[in-house]
């Protein structure tokens, strides 16, 4: 099969065709090079080139003030769940998460390992359907960090601005919500995400710190682990994923192509609609996510029973709307939307929709 079906998965997700074909140009050899950019020194001109370009085409889009380090590193952000705390968090310290689906609940249960975690909010009641209100956080003013998780990839459910948390640095894993809309870099402390979302393929972790937090790491740690040893050796410590900085700096550019990330909001916010709209039409799907609290990204609904739900991302794989069906934890249908996911495929997903509950309904 060469045709392109929709391909609705949550990560590793949709890549720009534009950058594909880019990819596949030049897969053979580099304009000028001779050689592929998988075959060429991390330590060459032409490396360098492609990963300054990366630090500033993110820098220029997510508008990142001058005294953030922009780091390229391995490890998913499973691996920043263990090294937030682990640099940030000593033993007579404490840290405040705000958990809000199952991403949030992984960061606390390896947070745990290094040392004390309160929970400034737990959203779990009636299965991580909302956001909390400012007034149900409870912070601690001496906490070592607030973390909250940008976007909950599995239930669907976004924080649309910051909480105020006065002058605790504030740490977001924003996996799957970055590059998606504008946001407030200034904000945070500290920002990382797992590129294979909207940012290009796995195996490459963005990580945006502000740089005063760097002394604030634990000394004695492994230098892999440490903050420190990436942002001094501009993430080419030892060999970063070259594929993936090069893949992520193409995305950089078609969105700067696009008009930014002010232009890439209102389209997701256009194709988010169209599907929240064809929930809400009808009795027969089941919007997870309070209304106010909902994903641009990952839209979650259910049907009236699990079989249905079943039959329904069957058949949608069978007309090549591929990637429906919800994480294997909470079930349900989920349409994961991307910043490369076209309105096409939202518009056909919504015929399919109604069709299918014509027949079933
Ligand atoms: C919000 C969020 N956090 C963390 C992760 C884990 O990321 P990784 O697989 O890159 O470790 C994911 C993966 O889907 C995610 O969506």
């Amino acid at each position: 099969m060469t045709e392109r079906i929709f391909n609705f998965s949550a990560g590793p997700a949709v890549i720009p065709l534009p950058v594909l074909e880019e990819a596949q140009r030049d897969l053979l050899a580099l304009p000028g090079v001779g050689m592929s950019v998988m075959e060429i020194s991390h330590r060459s001109k032409t490396f360098d080139e492609i990963i300054q370009s990366a630090d500033s085409g993110l820098r220029e889009l997510l508008n990142i003030p001058e005294d953030y380090a922009v780091l390229f590193l391995q490890g998913g952000a499973s691996l920043q769940f263990a090294m937030v705390p682990m640099n940030f968090l000593s033993l007579d310290s404490s840290a405040d998460y705000i958990v809000t689906g199952s991403w949030g609940k992984k960061a606390v249960k390896e947070a745990l390992k290094f040392g004390t975690v309160d929970l400034a909010a737990n959203m779990a009641d009636g299965g991580f359907t909302r956001i909390p209100n400012q007034d149900e956080l409870q912070l601690n003013p001496s906490a070592a960090y607030v973390h909250l998780t940008s976007n909950e990839t599995i239930e669907g459910v976004e924080w649309k601005s910051e909480p105020e948390i006065g002058d605790v640095p504030l740490v977001a894993d924003a996996s799957s919500s970055i590059l998606s809309k504008p946001i407030a870099v200034e904000k945070y402390g500290l920002i990382y995400a797992g590129a294979q979302k909207n940012m290009g393929p796995s195996g490459v972790t963005v990580v945006i710190i502000r740089e005063d937090l760097l002394p604030r790491s634990r000394d004695g740690l492994a230098t892999m682990l440490d903050y420190r040893t990436h942002a001094t050796n501009k993430s080419l410590y030892n060999t970063p994923n070259t594929w993936g900085v090069y893949i992520l700096n193409l995305v950089c550019q078609w969105l700067k192509e696009k008009g930014g990330l002010a232009a890439m909001q209102r389209e997701n916010e256009d194709k988010a609609k169209l599907l929240y709209d064809a929930i809400d039409a009808t009795e027969f799907y089941r919007g997870h996510a309070d209304p106010d609290s909902r994903s641009m990204m990952n839209v979650t609904f259910r049907l009236p029973s699990e079989d249905l739900e079943k039959k329904f991302a069957g058949e949608a794989t069978a007309a090549g709307l591929d990637g429906l069906k919800g994480h294997r934890s909470v079930g349900g249908i989920r349409a994961s939307i991307y910043n490369a996911f076209p309105r096409t495929g939202c518009e056909t997903l919504v015929e399919f929709m109604k069709e299918f509950e014509k027949k079933n309904g």
